[in-house]
């Protein structure tokens, strides 16, 4: 995480551009930064075209004044390498930085994330950028982490990047016979005879557009396509990382993500990084269970780590398609949110809105009213007074989930590059249905990727789970016998890692483990299904409705009507100590909670407290304590009783167990307990 020695509380700030004021701003700026309690400010977003007027000067005078601006006012600084944009010049002068898109279409110069991750150019002047400032900015002892270039992401199918598809292959694959078997090229006549055969899968090869979404013909072509997209783009972070490291090891290393970013694999890249800071921006009216999620996903990143919220707006959003704000309370809640689920930093963008471009209507802590009479600013500076009293107390805290749902990048790229079962095959939604079961229990959940251990976990959800990757049947299978509950889905199982079905039967290498075979699968249209009564309820059945066979496994549930009225529609096997459980469609909210609760009650998993709807309740603890964050995310004051006696730290009042504590609308309450000689 950021450099714990220099940091002892949750930080606040954000993004702040001096960059594009004059002089004169800046020392307001200061005045009003004080004002609200910031103490942090990441820099350098946005400024390769002034920091490299050409291929070779680089000027850091403007960059060494604002340096030593907020040095001189107390400031952190998370420092950006500034490479999410290319200067004017390089292009011109270098055209193979643009990027093409998946249209074909050769880029010009303009907007941002706008460099092909495998132009020779790119990577050499970022990462001579890179080292440049680490170099510079060595010696400052203010900078508490590296932000390499900004949201990475987008795709490139250009000449080079298709040139470096053909050598990322041949180390995949290592002979073109093996890439003909793993892409079952002798569909449709698609043979390879040469490396320099393959052309990277965009619309001008392989994919295609239908019902508004991408669809390819040769899944394997394309989800390689994928991986390889991702790699090359973590390449270039990976390259600037070790620019920075060379002059500053031991400064920790990141860029911000965007939670379910489909582009990227997330896993794989935060192997590579320091720790994990992402840009949180729901839009209005956003379910607070959705948010929560790509918190959980966060912080799984890295096994539990606490993580940065490195972006959030303090108001409005100017490219969601309505602008709403955010209402009284709601910026402070979210942040919370944040924290609750991981965050160890409460940061923003931005602190001054811009007067020019696509972001001057973007929320900022300074309006273009200029001063600090606005709500926005009040919120924010009320809140920034709030995490300074709160000083340390939840930093570096964990969860410590019994309960788990994986999450994979290849298999949410094969599951919906899949031509069939049916348009509303949807991998992010399936995930949602299961974690708003717990969500709505205040049940912690962590959410993993198929590398993680599952043997702390009590229960271990894979919804849709299509591609079961090589060495994860075994996984599950050694958990499930150990004594874990594991609960998968529908469309699960069915391909290995190149999406070659596997024979024999679905759920393929899942099958002995949920002890059924998956004959055939229907699928229904939209709001069209059957249904199944499961806990004396009858509960729809969507999506797909799998036929199947009992091959060991009981059915705890069967269809109400068609022709296959009477087939199980969930299903229990016993694997030695423990239990796999199979849900063959998708159903209702009523029907996960009931048949997630069943099975975490079997398995000892306790919700936090019974709080009432609308109440989110999250936990972290760290060796000072145990922090249970309650939030209101209603809009009428609730009340609920405390499980354990405390303190409650935004307060400062004292509570018994069993005491009632009441949230007014959109507040939060931080309960610690174990920490009383410390308040
Ligand atoms: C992203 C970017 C920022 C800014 C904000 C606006 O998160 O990282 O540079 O564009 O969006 O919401
Ligand atoms: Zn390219």
């Amino acid at each position: 995480m950021i450099q714990s020695d220099k940091v002892k509380k949750i930080l606040f700030g954000g993004d702040y551009n001096p960059e594009q004021w004059d002089e004169s701003v800046w020392k307001e700026d200061m005045r009003l930064f004080k004002l609200a309690h910031v103490d942090v400010v990441t820099l350098n977003v946005f400024s390769w075209a002034a920091l490299q007027p050409d291929e070779n000067t680089y000027d850091f005078a403007r960059l060494d004044k604002i340096m030593d601006l907020v040095a001189e006012n107390g400031l952190k600084v998370c420092m950006a390498t500034s490479t999410a944009a290319h200067p004017a010049w390089m292009a011109r002068k270098y055209p193979d930085v643009l990027r093409t898109e998946h249209t074909g279409m050769r880029r010009k110069f303009g907007s941002r994330h706008n460099s092909c991750p495998n132009s020779p150019t790119y990577r050499k002047y970022a990462a001579a950028l890179a080292g440049k400032l680490a170099e510079r900015y060595r010696d400052r002892d203010n900078i508490v982490a590296w932000h390499i270039s900004n949201e990475y992401g987008g795709e490139c199918y250009c000449e080079n990047c298709e040139k470096a598809f053909r050598v990322w292959l041949k180390e995949k694959y290592g002979t073109l016979e093996e890439l003909n078997r793993a892409w079952d090229t002798a569909f449709w006549g698609h043979t390879f005879y040469d490396w320099e055969e393959i052309v990277a899968p965009n619309l001008q090869s392989e994919e295609f557009y239908w019902e508004g979404m991408v669809r390819t013909n040769f899944q394997g072509i394309s989800l390689d396509y994928r991986r390889f997209n991702s790699d090359s783009i973590l390449a270039c972070y990976c390259l600037e990382q070790e620019a920075v490291k060379k002059y500053t090891p031991d400064i920790p290393v990141t860029t911000n993500l965007m939670g379910f970013y489909k582009p990227l694999d997330y896993h794989k890249w935060a192997r590579s990084m320091d720790f994990v800071s992402w840009d949180n921006y729901p839009k209005y009216g956003a379910a607070p269970e959705a948010v929560a999620m790509a918190h959980d996903l966060m912080r799984g990143m890295k096994q539990g780590m606490p993580f940065a919220l490195m972006e959030q707006t303090p108001s409005v959003t100017n490219w969601h398609e309505y602008c709403a704000l955010k209402r009284p309370g709601e910026m402070r809640m979210w942040s919370y949110q944040a924290m609750a689920h991981g965050a160890d930093t409460v940061m923003f963008f931005q602190m001054r809105r811009s007067i020019g471009a696509c972001e001057k209507y973007h929320g900022a802590l300074i309006d273009h009213a200029g001063h600090e009479n606005t709500r926005v600013f009040r919120e924010m500076a009320a809140l920034g007074a709030e995490l300074e009293k709160l000083g340390g107390a939840v930093l570096g805290g964990r969860t410590g989930a019994k309960a788990a749902i994986v999450m994979d990048w290849d298999n949410w790229w094969a599951a919906e590059y899949s031509a069939g079962p049916s348009k509303l095959i949807d991998y992010m939604e399936e995930l949602m249905v299961y974690y708003r079961a717990f969500y709505r229990s205040n049940i912690p959940v962590d959410v993993i990727s198929v590398e993680d251990d599952l043997s702390g976990y009590g229960l271990v959800a894979a919804p849709m789970l299509y591609m079961c990757k090589d060495g994860f049947d075994g996984k599950v299978r050694r958990f499930v016998e150990e004594g874990g509950s594991f609960v998968t889905s529908y469309f699960s199982g069915y391909v290995e890692d190149h999406d070659l079905v596997v024979t024999g039967g679905y759920p393929g290498r899942l099958r002995d483990i949920l002890g059924i075979w998956v004959e055939e699968s229907d699928a229904p249209p939209e709001g069209k299904g059957n249904c199944f009564v499961y806990g004396g309820k009858e509960h729809p059945a969507r999506v797909i409705c799998d036929l199947l066979h009992l091959e060991g496994a009981e059915a705890l549930s069967a269809y109400g009507e068609d022709f296959y009225a009477g087939m199980p529609a969930v299903t229990v096997n016993k694997c030695k100590k423990g239990k796999a459980y199979y849900v063959a469609t998708r159903s209702d909210d009523a029907f996960y909670t009931e048949f997630l609760g069943d099975i975490c009650r079997e398995a000892g998993i306790r919700p936090l407290l019974d709080a009432p709807e609308g109440v989110e309740a999250a936990l972290r603890e760290n060796a000072d304590g145990a922090f249970l964050f309650l939030i209101n995310h209603g809009e009428e004051p609730k009340e609920v009783v405390l499980p354990w006696a405390g303190a409650e730290l935004l307060t400062d009042v004292r509570y018994q167990a069993g005491e009632k504590v009441v949230l007014q609308k959109k507040d939060v309450a931080i309960l610690c307990t174990q920490r009383e000689k410390k308040l």
